[in-house]
């Protein structure tokens, strides 16, 4: 069995942040929710892996080059252009030969992964399997009505008026019966051809179609709550380690974990929360929930429940809380007279100021 990845598409900024343009890289405790998915599958046993690379192609190879992924054989393979989760197949097709494999959309997040999914599909091989979860707002997912027996019997993409509130996830299962449907199809009102539609017609010729329902599901959709709520329950389960370098007047407390070549100088981390490489933390309190990336300096300050990402400084502030800081960003009193906000904003931005 061989995995696909895709983390093709253009690179259009993320909103409210800018921190990167391929979407599979935004940071979750300080890894890139792709690394999640390279892991996942690992986890699953699987070792022979396609990574579909569109505009963003460089970034994401840089970015899993130095992930260490020793254990997994990895094919780049380029989209010319992001024409469909369908269309990714069909590029893909001389790298998945006869095999099954596992379909992953890189920038998705499943939290607990996808062994027993993976085993499962081994041991009953359907079609496919599709993986649902439910969701407050279906419009922007592909959305999937079963019957009465949980069998699924259509799928819509980005209906206006969903059937249900099962959303479809970024991960499927398929035999080479996928490739057929894959070439039958033609391309939707938004000019790409569908997964769904693929697997619908698979449905639609009476081909064994399954799908599982799963809780623990994320996708980033610049939804910064969604963002910091995903980083929390990741925290919770990261392991306490301190590589850094934390002096005697410091004190450190619960799941914390301290990249190699982090400086931390009297001040009080209280986890679940993660400091990255070559950040400095000096007389300030990190709280629980935090994740603060590379580089970056936090002087005389107060953070908590928040995710900082790499470079960015905040100086004699306290206290931040709930708040997403982008890259290279800087937070710092504005002088005592005259009493003033002094803002400089990205496109996007959102601020709240307690005064
Ligand atoms: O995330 C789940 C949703 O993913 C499903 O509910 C939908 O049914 C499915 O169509 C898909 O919807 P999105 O419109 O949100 O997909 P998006 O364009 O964000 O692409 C998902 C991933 O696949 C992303 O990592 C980029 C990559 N991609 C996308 C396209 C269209 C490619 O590699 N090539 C492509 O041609």
């Amino acid at each position: 069995m061989k995995a696909l990845v895709l983390s093709g598409g253009t690179g259009s900024r993320l909103r409210p942040i800018t921190h990167t343009s391929a979407k599979q890289l935004v940071p979750v405790a300080n890894k890139p929710v792709l690394f999640y998915v390279l892991e996942a599958i690992a986890d699953a046993g699987i070792t022979e892996v396609g990574i579909v690379v569109g505009e963003t192609a460089d970034e994401i190879r840089a970015a899993v080059d130095s992930g260490g992924f020793t254990g997994l054989d990895i094919t780049y393979i380029p989209q010319e252009a992001p024409l469909g989760l369908a269309h990714a197949v069909r590029v893909a097709q001389d790298f998945l030969g006869d095999d099954d494999f596992l379909m992953y959309l890189g920038d998705n997040f499943i939290v607990g992964g996808v062994t027993g999914l993976v085993e499962e599909f081994r041991a009953t091989r359907p079609d496919a399997q599709i993986l649902l979860t439910r969701v407050p707002d279906p419009t922007a997912f592909g959305v999937a009505e079963l019957d009465e027996h949980g069998a699924v019997i259509g799928l819509e993409e980005k209906p206006e008026k969903p059937k249900s509130d099962l959303a479809l996830v970024g991960v499927y299962l398929f035999t080479p019966a996928i490739h057929e449907a894959v070439r039958s199809i033609e391309p939707s009102w938004r000019g790409e051809l569908e997964i769904t539609h693929a697997i619908q017609w698979l449905i639609d010729r009476q081909r064994d179609v399954r799908s599982t329902t799963i809780s623990g599901y994320w996708k980033d959709t610049g939804n910064v709550g969604d963002m910091l709520e995903v980083n929390r329950t990741v925290l919770e389960t990261v392991e306490p380690r301190i590589d850094g370098d934390v002096d005697e007047a410091s004190e450190i407390v619960g799941r914390v974990r301290i990249a190699p070549g982090a400086v931390v100088r009297d001040s009080r981390i209280v986890g679940p929360a993660v400091i990255g490489t070559g950040t400095e933390i000096t007389g300030s309190y990190v709280g629980p929930f935090t994740s603060i990336s590379q580089e970056c300096r936090l002087t005389d300050s107060e953070i908590e429940f928040s995710i900082v990402l790499p470079g960015s400084s905040i100086t004699g502030v306290r206290r931040v809380e709930a708040s997403l800081i982008g890259r290279s960003v800087e937070v710092t009193p504005a002088p005592r007279a005259p009493a003033a906000h002094r803002l400089i904003l990205g496109d996007h931005s959102k601020v709240q100021i307690s005064s």
